[in-house]
């Protein structure tokens, strides 16, 4: 609604601040375009491998390696479409009529879609702000039942920018450990994108007897600004893979030759850029999130992953607007942000957290700091609070 509401708006000619999407200012390095552009040429415009390339898998494979100490042979990994198709591919290839996917909340709301569509039954675990937004252990052991398929451990968080260390993985391993049926689907797609100088860890690397029952999912769009190119991919136990891969042969025919070679050059090029643009981001966080507990009825912390800020509105809940409007939902208070300064944000309803809000940082600086005045005008206008 607020999406279709802010694209109206821009059609219109409103100079609509859209803090509201997944995609990153950066652009996707020259060499890796380059290395697209050479692939094109060189004629590698055919289908590929279902599950992908030999040599995206191998380079994924060293990747998992380097960063996690994980070890995986090439009929473990499967290249797809984005990390979406390869989350999509293991819930379709696993959930049974009414099987349970826990998923801590705040989620990205495209879990608890997929899992529908699988015809399996979300399991809601709140994991309120004054837990860090992170999934605590024991309320995670009282939701686990003899229908958990899967347990959902997204890490960095979307949308609460949420980094579990170490210990934290271990003690939602040491849980897992007891229900040897629950699998765990590790989401680490931002993680790359930590913004208190540490990295994220994953859970098949912190706890490795849940290895085999882990399916590690990343991707290269947010670590290279490559959202467009729809490159993801996962790794987990060979049969999982293969049943993944029965889906993606019927479904896509598995993802682009073209950005498969790009998606090549980001994991084997330089990887420099990976800390230069954490630093922009953690700039950007700072000022941002300082800007917003500036204003009346906002309070938010600071993300130390993603480039999400998750802000509290719950001090403007009951205010009335300029035009005599009553602000009784987040959704009302993003809808009246959108209208009444041309700011688009995500209602935290949509992402199972409220009275919240999520605003993206990854937008120039200029931009978001305009953002954060016309927020500051937004929130002074109300009256009531
Ligand atoms: C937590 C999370 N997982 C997965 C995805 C899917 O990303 P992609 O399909 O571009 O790899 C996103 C996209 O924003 C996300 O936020």
């Amino acid at each position: 609604m607020l999406r279709r509401r802010a694209r109206e708006l821009r059609a219109a000619g409103r100079d609509v601040i859209e803090l509201s999407s997944g995609d990153l200012d950066f652009p996707t390095p020259d060499h890796v375009i380059e290395a697209a552009h050479r692939a094109a040429q060189r004629g590698e415009t055919r289908y590929t491998n279902v599950d992908g390339t030999v040599e995206l898998k191998d380079a994924v494979r060293e990747t998992f390696r380097r960063q996690h100490g994980l070890a995986y042979e090439r009929n473990e990994i499967i290249i797809c479409n984005g990390s979406t198709q390869a989350l999509a591919n293991a819930l379709l290839a696993t959930l049974r009529d009414g099987d349970e996917v826990i998923v801590p909340a705040p989620y990205w709301a495209p879990y608890l879609a997929q899992v529908r569509l699988a015809d399996g039954t979300p399991v809601l675990v709140p994991c309120p702000q004054n837990n860090a937004f992170k999934l605590n252990p024991e309320d995670l052991r009282a939701a686990i039942t003899a229908r958990t398929r899967w347990v959902v451990i997204n890490n960095p968080v979307n949308p609460s920018g949420a980094v579990y260390t170490s210990a934290e993985l271990s003690a939602i391993a040491a849980v897992l450990l007891d229900h040897p049926d629950a699998w765990v689907l590790a989401d680490g797609l931002y993680e790359h994108i930590v913004l208190n100088g540490s990295s994220a860890r994953t859970i098949a690397a912190v706890e490795p007897r849940l290895k085999d029952r882990t399916l590690t999912v990343s991707g290269v769009a947010k670590t290279y600004a490559m959202m467009g190119w729809r490159v993801g991919y996962a790794a987990g136990p060979a049969p999982l893979i293969d049943a993944m891969s029965n889906i993606q042969s019927q479904t896509t025919s598995g993802a682009s030759s073209i950005s498969q070679a790009a998606a090549l050059a980001a994991l084997t090029g330089p990887q420099d850029l990976i800390a230069e643009r954490a630093a922009i981001l953690a700039r950007r966080r700072d000022t941002f999130v300082a800007s917003l507990n500036r204003c009346p009825g906002l309070s938010c912390p600071y993300p130390d992953g993603t480039f999400y800020a998750l802000v509290s509105c719950a001090g403007l809940i009951g205010a009335k607007t300029p035009a005599g409007s009553l602000i009784e939902t987040d959704r009302e208070f993003a809808g009246y942000l959108l209208e009444a300064v041309d700011v688009a944000v995500v209602a935290g309803a949509d992402c199972g957290v409220s009275p919240y809000f999520r605003a993206s940082f990854a937008v120039p600086a200029e931009r978001l700091a305009e953002a954060a005045a016309r927020i500051e005008r937004a929130c002074l206008a109300l009256s009531g609070k």
